[in-house]
């Protein structure tokens, strides 16, 4: 059983909305990544940290993110199918 607390999102992450974004996401990544590098740099991700990427979408960020935890582990989860696939 799935439980999730906003259904209307659920419904649209894993409907037409999220499978736009699977469909388009090398450009989606590509506009994300100036902002990307601002925000990876606010969390200052350290090498050995265990980081937790909610609503990773394709997976961008969590890839990112575990480049710089190297020796940490970096992980992502999300609710939409089909973008998880693209991840
Ligand atoms: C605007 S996208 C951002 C994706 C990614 N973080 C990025 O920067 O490219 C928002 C993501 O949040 C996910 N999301 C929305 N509500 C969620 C929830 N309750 N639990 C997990 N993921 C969720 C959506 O499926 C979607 O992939």
């Amino acid at each position: 059983m799935t439980l999730v607390a906003n259904a209307r999102q659920e419904e649209a992450w894993n409907g037409e909305e999220g499978r736009r974004c699977a469909d388009h996401y090398q450009r989606l990544d590509r506009m994300a990544a100036p902002a990307n590098e601002h925000l990876l740099a606010a969390a200052g991700i350290g090498e050995r940290d265990r980081v937790l990427d909610i609503g990773c979408g394709t997976g961008d960020t969590t890839r990112i993110a575990a480049r710089h935890a190297a020796r940490g582990h970096a992980v992502g989860i999300d609710l939409s199918a089909p973008m998880l696939e693209i991840a």
